[in-house]
């Protein structure tokens, strides 16, 4: 990667053959060269000289809407294509590589309007300047890159940062991720995905929320909130984009980029409500989904894009294609020409399209000879200079460029420290049957066994941006520093993929043997989720599960750290009197974290945002299905809703995890036995700490709705809060909420409550409910939006 200063000769302009209203422009603006020649539209021949059109304007005293629509009025169709025209600028992992001479010269002719896979303050800032001094209209470039659980901090993978069930957690992640990106000349991430996945096979789990639509809602939020913070013109923030817009999550089997064949019901209430609350929180850009809903590709779907989006939800925000996607319309077999693809995805209100090339370069005759081709691009390019504006990209281009920011901040001590909280609060205590953890703090000799357990590339996860492994404490090495080198012996034992050898799993044992309690590190590694990492078994892969079985046999006390990106079928983990601590990709800070943990200096307070099936063959698992007519029954003489082989049950629910303080609820209230249209309806639950330990408690609301006009599901979350309680004391939780948050997508394509009883419990997961009441709607309802997307408003008093 190079990310220094890109030396260029001085005269980048074009031997072209330019008629003599280029030579013009050519003049207005010296150094820059227009690729073909501009058609002779008068409007774009008003540059004064010297003066970009985008300066001009400014000049004028335009600002904002006025200004966007000053320079659009100017802009050649050429010109506007190329406005939404993505490039990209290098590869996730050899970043700006593709930025080369041809590239600036592009830039001068107007013919981009966003890079992605770019970095680096100055080096930017150079493009930066050619586009804004020297292209003819003068408008800066977006920059782009998935920056998806921190910059150069890396953060745990989204799903931990879910299972910190805090939305502030989530927040802030966000928010270090914008301070350090933005200091590396970027304006625009690709993140949050809001993804809704009930498929655990499906590798791109790891990057969103999990199964739930009030969850994921609501983490949704708080990371649109974290990027963009409220004023995006500053210039620590960054425009956010929720992806993949459409039911991404729903593919078929579980594989990646997948057919999503699903009902209007399921994509209305369960996939696109994360993207309701992100429009409203008003994300700068949405990205749209690779895949088809039954059929229809999203990168053409017009009654989703067009309909749904920009006309039900009013949503004026950007829309950015996937990588290639509106190429691939072809590979779907709806189009058969890139020009068709262009003008299907135009059509469908794409602004932006990444990395296929279609809309500059095949699309020019096309939109030449179509009004509703025009009508559409002139939509497309003003939103791309609204989100251009909202930066604050015309008054200071230069505002991501400032170098000595971007080696201030980052991996900076507050930053790391943040990263080592978060990672804390990700951890899920699944078991802890004979209280082994936490650890004592003098716990004699100790064996570390996995190749997880130094494996840094591991510990930060897919899309690691800037993070480097040198910036990584390992869960080894923090074991090290912590107990002394000559206490804690470690063996790889296996590899994660390769299969086992026979020797280095005797050598595990031996050290097992030796040792006074076993940390045993396994999962899966990093690059077995992620996208296009879809598999069809997930259980422990084999060389995990021999040395897991190998060392489980050895006898001693054995604490195990699951590394995974995904929920897992953790098979002989899972056993009588086991102690598993969840510790997902943790990040730069994995090591501290995990041991913190496992001492108890750091309480787990995790929750699993995904089910854990027992086996493979249960996925797809998710809380939220509905009920049948035969109800799952243990009984096998019953035909019922079960497999033969497994209970109907998980292994770990959605909600579940444990703590080492212990928690009673009790003292539960309900403000009124009826909600009316326009009232509201207050929950709480007193919960008291009854352990000596200080600890967080996720206290979570769960609805159900048991007569509708359709079947509703067996659960639906609608409040959660990570509370902290110290030992001993109390702590009363308060929901409250509104008849809308029952509405659901009715038979008559309006969302709807019903008038009738309402269910509630509150406990400490989706499998324990440990407070039940009802109260009644009293009248029916239509709601604006899916229930799932309302925010449920918590208050916590001490008692
Ligand atoms: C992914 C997107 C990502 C894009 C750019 C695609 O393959 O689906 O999530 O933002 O690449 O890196």
């Amino acid at each position: 990667m190079n990310l220094s200063r890109k030396a260029r000769p001085a005269d980048r302009r074009l031997k072209a053959t330019l008629g003599s209203a280029a030579l013009a422009l050519m003049i207005a603006v010296p150094g820059c060269a227009i690729s073909g020649a501009p058609e002779s539209q008068p409007a774009v021949m008003e540059a004064v000289e010297g003066q970009t059109i985008a300066a001009y304007a400014t000049a004028l005293g335009l600002k904002g809407e006025a200004r966007a629509e000053y320079i659009l009025a100017r802009m050649t169709t050429a010109e506007k294509l190329g406005q939404l025209n993505q490039m990209a600028g290098g590869r996730q992992l050899a970043l700006n590589s593709r930025i080369n001479e041809g590239e600036y010269e592009r830039v001068c002719a107007g013919g981009v309007g966003s890079y992605l896979h770019v970095a680096g303050a100055e080096f930017l800032g150079e493009l930066q300047r050619v586009a804004v001094e020297e292209s003819r209209l003068g408008i800066p470039l977006l920059f782009a890159m998935d920056v998806v659980h921190g910059y150069r901090t890396i953060f745990p993978v989204p799903l931990g940062i879910a299972a910190t069930f805090d939305a502030d957690d989530a927040e802030l992640s966000a928010r270090v991720a914008a301070v350090e990106a933005s200091a590396a000349g970027l304006h625009w991430t690709f993140a949050p995905m809001v993804d809704i996945a009930r498929d655990a096979r499906w590798g791109r789990i790891v990057e969103g929320a999990g199964e739930e639509p009030f969850f994921g809602s609501a983490m949704a939020r708080a990371q649109v909130r974290g990027y963009q913070g409220d004023d995006l013109t500053r210039s620590d923030t960054i425009i956010a984009t929720a992806k993949h817009f459409g039911a991404y999550g729903a593919g078929t089997g579980g594989r990646d980029y997948d057919s999503a064949d699903i009902s209007e019901r399921t994509l209305m209430d369960v996939y696109l409500p994360p993207f309701h609350a992100a429009a409203e929180e008003d994300a700068a850009s949405f990205m749209v989904a690779f895949n088809d809903i039954g059929g229809v590709p999203t990168t053409a779907n017009k009654a989703l894009l067009n309909g749904l989006l920009r006309s039900a939800w009013n949503y004026q925000g950007l829309v950015v294609s996937d990588w290639n996607s509106v190429v691939e319309l072809i590979a779907h077999g709806v189009v058969e020409t890139r020009a068709e693809a262009g003008a299907l995805a135009l059509l469908a209100s794409v602004d932006m399209e990444m990395t296929s090339g279609i809309y500059a370069a095949d699309m020019l005759a096309a939109v030449e000879a179509s009004p509703d081709l025009q009508a559409a691009l002139d939509a497309s390019v003003l939103r791309v200079l609204r989100a251009k504006e909202r930066l604050g990209l015309f008054d200071t281009p230069y505002a991501y460029h400032d170098g000595a920011r971007e080696a201030e901040v980052m991996l900076s001590p507050a930053h790391r420290e943040a990263a080592l909280k978060v990672a804390e609060r990700s951890m899920v205590l699944l078991r802890n049957d004979n209280a082994l953890l936490p650890l004592k703090a003098e716990p004699g000799k100790v064996a570390v066994i996995g190749a997880l357990a130094g494996d840094a590339r591991s510990m930060i996860g897919s899309w690691k941006a800037q993070g480097r492994e040198g910036d990584v404490v390992t869960v080894v090495d923090a074991l090290r520093t912590r107990l002394g080198e000559a206490n804690v012996t470690y063996e790889l034992g296996a590899g994660t993929r390769e299969a086992a050898d026979p020797a280095e799993i005797a050598r595990a044992v031996a050290a097992a043997k030796a040792a006074d309690v076993v940390i045993l590190v396994t999962g899966e590694d990093y690059n077995l989720s992620g996208e296009a990492r879809s598999r069809s078994d997930i259980s422990l892969p084999a060389p995990q599960r021999a040395l897991a079985e190998a060392v489980l046999a050895a006898g001693k006390p054995v604490v195990t750290v699951l590394m995974t990106g995904r929920p897992l079928d953790i098979g002989p983990l899972d056993h009588e009197g086991a102690s598993i601590l969840v510790a997902w990709f943790p990040g730069v800070e994995a090591g501290p974290a995990v041991a913190r943990t496992l001492f108890g200096d750091a309480v787990p307070a995790g929750r699993l945002p995904a089910s854990f099936p027992r086996r493979t063959g249960q996925s797809p698992y998710f809380i939220g299905h509905y009920p049948t007519g035969r109800p799952a029954d243990p009984d096998l003489a019953k035909d019922s809703a079960r497999y033969m082989d497994i209970p109907i049950t998980p292994a770990y629910a959605f909600g579940q995890g444990l703590s080492y303080a212990a928690f009673e609820y009790g003292g539960l209230t309900l403000s009124s036995g009826t909600l009316a249209p326009g009232g509201r309806v207050t929950i709480s639950a007193a919960v008291t700490n009854t352990s000596g330990v200080d600890a967080d408690e996720v206290v979570q609301l769960y609805v159900r709705d048991p007569v509708a006009q359709v079947a509703r599901p067996q659960q639906e979350l609608r409040g959660f809060a990570r509370v902290a309680i110290p030992a001993g004391e109390t702590r009363r939780v308060a929901f409250t909420l509104a008849p809308e948050q029952f509405a659901y997508f009715a038979p008559s394509g309006q969302f709807e409550a019903d008038a009738g009883r309402i269910d509630f419990g509150i406990g400490a997961s989706s499998a324990d409910i440990r407070l039940t009441g009802s109260f009644r709607l009293t009248a029916p309802i239509v709601a604006a939006g899916p229930a799932a997307a309302m925010a449920t408003p918590v208050t916590v008093s001490e008692e």
